[in-house]
């Protein structure tokens, strides 16, 4: 999509519209899994439903399989949205449905026979993990389980482009890890393409290849998950990054290490690749700097790993300067004030 705009009506006379997405460009390739997170209010749901063509944008292009939907009629859009499957925070299943008749839905909506759609029925449930509950009734599956049947529903037509708005947000964190997991495998096993809308950057973590961070309307940073975790640029990335990111000392315990440790406060930085943590105790030892590890923390981000080392030193003034322009040849170097 591509300069993106919506905006809605205002909600009062003589208001100003809600701007809720705000001159959006995003690419999404084919086989991505492609991680947008944002506060609530951010515009996410909303760029789920311009995609699937639900709402029309204000203005900008959005090229779905290589087809421009703005412009398209509600019938050549129901095509298009035939090759999208959609899942949902409240899982939106059908209750007076069994687990194989939700399944069997959009088949039927498409006017498949009925062997076909008995054989597909059964095959995305084995996949799903659920041919034991074919005949079960929503109610009494676990949210985990209601889940699984609502990305069952949502590949039953074999779309190649996966929509999940927070689909884990109502889970615990169990049965979350247990969700992501199939969703990894929809994407491995089956290539389907994933946009996966959510506010936890854990979400992100464990399974998106590529993120975007919205905030008001728009992206404020995007790129590969492996860079925006181990070097935000945006104050609202760094934000999502440290809720779960390991080893950088927050405002309240950078005051409790200063009342426990002398000399200056320094965070060193790393990327996988290198051996540079090493390195900085080298360095630091070769100039007969005193120096203490106070904070630290190493991250795996889909098997790379990065990390943040917190030392206290002490020595002259004009000789920590010098190493740490040396150490920050090859390592982050950040002075916590
Ligand atoms: N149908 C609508 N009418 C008016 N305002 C809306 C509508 N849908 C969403 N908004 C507004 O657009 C903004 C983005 O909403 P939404 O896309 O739901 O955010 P998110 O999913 O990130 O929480 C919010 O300010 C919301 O109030
Ligand atoms: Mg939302």
């Amino acid at each position: 999509m591509t300069d993106v705009v919506k905006s809605y009506p205002p909600s009062q006379k003589g208001g100003d519209p809600v701007v809720a997405i705000d001159g959006v460009s995003i690419e999404v390739e084919h086989g991505d899994v492609y991680g947008i997170i944002g506060y609530s209010g951010a515009g996410k749901s909303t760029l789920v439903r311009l995609v699937n063509g639900l709402e029309k944008a204000t203005s900008g292009s959005i090229v779905v399989n290589g087809t421009e939907i703005t412009s398209l009629k509600e019938r050549s859009m129901r095509t298009v949205r035939g090759d999208i499957g959609m899942i949902f925070q409240q899982f939106n299943l059908f209750n007076s449905k069994t687990v194989a008749k939700n399944v069997a839905y959009p088949l039927e909506v498409a006017g498949r026979p009925a062997a076909e759609i008995t054989a597909r029925v059964t095959e995305m449930l084995a996949f799903v993990g659920l041919s034991d509950k074919a005949k079960n009734y929503p109610d009494q599956l676990s949210g985990g389980q209601k889940q699984r049947v609502g990305i069952a529903r949502a590949l039953a037509t074999s779309p190649s482009l996966l929509l999940a708005d927070e689909a884990t947000s109502a889970l615990d964190p169990e049965t979350t890890s247990e969700v992501l997991s199939l969703l990894d495998r929809v994407n491995r096993e089956l290539g389907v393409t994933i946009i996966l809308i959510t506010h936890e950057m854990d979400v992100i973590r464990s399974l998106a290849t590529k993120v975007a961070v919205m905030d008001g309307g728009r992206i404020v940073e995007r790129g590969d998950v492996f860079d925006v975790f181990s070097r935000p640029q945006n104050p609202a990335s760094a934000r999502f990054v440290s809720t779960v990111v390991q080893g950088v000392p927050s405002p309240v315990e950078v005051q409790t290490l200063r009342t426990r440790h002398d000399g200056r406060i320094v965070t060193f930085s790393f990327r996988d690749g290198n051996n540079s943590q090493a390195q900085v105790f080298l360095d630091l030892a070769a100039t007969g700097i005193r120096f203490e590890l106070v904070y630290g923390g190493i991250n795996d981000i889909r098997g790379r790993a990065f990390g943040h080392l917190t030392l206290a030193l002490q020595g002259e003034y004009a000789a920590i300067d010098a190493a740490l322009a040396r150490i920050g040849s090859y390592s982050e170097v950040t002075e916590v004030h």
